[in-house]
């Protein structure tokens, strides 16, 4: 095929991939995700989903996307014809995620710039709900926030400048430059964050378990949701990515570096997260889980409280904070729209820049919805239904398509060949049974939870347009774009020829 870009180093493709995993998922999301599911509660089922369905899937991808070399729907094609539609689920989940993830670091931009004079005040939960101009239900739009369109252009703008430039020359170089100063950012809050008073009550918060919570099938799906979330997998990305390897490639090894990296840095993120809230807990005289509870405006709103109360140099550690958050968010956004770039390229051939146009126009149209009253709402429900139904549920076909309809064995064999270390039956076995049993279950109990109790404090409309309403979207788009002919070569992978790199 013309025109499929390839990574100009393994080291190139590695950064790109971690750039990809880390992400606000990591520093925004993991630890509301983990505050309201009990805290050290939620940390067994997440080492748990990590072993059994984060590193097996990754390395199942990197097979996969390394041997049928396409974006998701083609690389499913090549496996088997009937395959495709999840490919094209996976996309358009993708899709929905890049379209709200724009939305996040849009207010992160924001924050950067109000960190300076820590312009939020005295009360940054309202001055959060008045930077949004929230309304107080989804449906209830309440008009574009003027505030949000300069921080909105300015992160298209960036995000479309990468794009354009390609997988090794835009995306890859971009991850080169960001994950350092991410590094570098985070390293700074989380010394700041252990040596406060009151950090250790925030760390006895996020490690100490509540046996209790385990008993909830909601804690489950939601740690399954955050390491599928965060590693990039299920949802596209991963098998994009790999899909640009050279034949060589070591993918265990490369799955075990990302996972590592990944998880790594999220319990270090979560560590000096929660030293903060713990400080601010004691300085509120209030319990952690109190301060930790905010759910998705943990970071709009719990941390520049905390900020605020640092005892110096408050400036630059919210700068350090929105800093991480932007650095991490831009290479995890760039990755979401390559998956469903690479969706676009690979199925109808059309050119790198014409599948980016593609792809942004719509996102960028259907983005507005983020920047207007009901932005954050919205968000809170998609985010909510994409992960634990989406996601969720594109893993557990996943898992079922390769392991009952493809000899798994073909591609354990692919993927130790040409890996330092071989991966062993267990890799089958955790695919077969333990994360189509497990994730099944949960997936089912927490759907039906959905449901028959709708989710949050939403009105069941909020619940149904955007909730349910997604998936639906996501499901009849991938049903039309599956019928839709493709280009009739992009069954064949001998028309591919790989290109060897160091
Ligand atoms: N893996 C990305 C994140 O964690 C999507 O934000």
């Amino acid at each position: 095929m013309k025109d499929r870009d390839q990574w100009n180093s393994k080291v190139g493709f590695l950064l790109a991939a971690i750039g990809s995993a880390v992400g606000l998922g990591n520093i925004w999301r993991f630890p509301y995700v983990a505050a309201t599911n009990g805290g050290g509660a939620f940390l067994l089922p997440y080492f748990f989903a990590i072993i059994t369905a984060g590193i097996p899937i990754l390395i199942l991808e990197y097979t996969m996307g390394k041997t049928f070399r396409g974006g998701a729907p083609v690389t499913w094609a090549r496996m088997n014809r009937r395959f495709e539609w999840l490919g094209w689920f996976q996309v358009m989940i993708a899709f929905i995620i890049a379209v709200y993830y724009f939305a996040i670091v849009v207010w992160v931009v924001s924050y950067i710039g109000f960190s300076f004079t820590q312009a939020w005040g005295a009360d940054p939960s309202s001055f959060f709900v008045e930077y949004l101009g929230l309304t107080d239900s989804a449906l209830n739009l309440g008009g574009i926030q003027t505030s949000l369109i300069i921080p909105f252009v300015i992160i298209w703008a960036i995000a479309a400048f990468i794009m354009y430039k390609g997988v090794s020359k835009g995306i890859e170089k971009a991850c080169k430059i960001c994950l350092p100063i991410l590094f570098v950012l985070m390293l700074v809050l989380v010394i700041r964050g252990v040596t406060l008073p009151g950090a250790v009550d925030g760390l006895e918060y996020m490690f100490k378990p509540d046996w209790n919570a385990l008993k909830d099938p909601s804690v489950w799906v939601a740690a399954y949701g955050q390491i599928f979330f965060s590693l990039s997998i299920a949802f596209a990305i991963m098998l994009a990515y790999s899909s640009y390897l050279p034949k060589k490639t070591d993918v265990v090894n490369s799955a075990f570096i990302t996972a590592t990296a990944n998880h790594g840095f999220e319990l270090f993120a979560g560590i000096g997260v929660f030293s903060i809230m713990g400080y601010m807990a004691m300085m509120q005289g209030v319990p952690v889980s109190e301060v930790a509870g905010a759910g998705i405006g943990l970071a709009f709103m719990t941390f520049p409280t905390a900020i605020s109360a640092l005892p110096a140099l408050n400036a630059l550690f919210g700068i350090c904070f929105f800093g991480a958050l932007f650095t991490a968010g831009i290479t995890s956004l760039i990755s979401i729209l390559q998956a469903v770039v690479s969706g676009f390229h690979d199925k109808f051939e059309m050119s790198h820049k014409k599948a980016v146009t593609v792809v942004m126009v719509p996102a960028f149209l259907l983005s507005f919805l983020f920047i207007t009253g009901a932005g954050m709402n919205i968000l809170d429900i998609v985010d909510a239904f994409i992960n634990n139904i989406g996601i969720a549920s594109a893993g557990v076909i996943e898992v079922i398509l390769v392991t009952r309809f493809f000899n798994p064995e073909k591609l354990r064999q692919e993927a130790n060949e040409f890996s330092n270390f071989s991966i062993g039956r267990w890799w089958v076995f955790s695919l077969r049974i333990v994360t189509t049993v497990v994730l099944g279950i949960m997936l089912f109990l927490n759907t039906k939870d959905y449901l028959y109790n709708g989710y949050g404090e939403y009105a069941s409309a909020d619940v149904n347009v955007f909730g349910w309403g997604t998936i639906l979207f996501v499901i009849v788009i991938a049903d039309a774009l599956t019928t839709m002919k493709g280009k009739d070569g992009y069954r064949d992978l001998d028309k591919i020829a790989y290109k060897e790199v160091n």
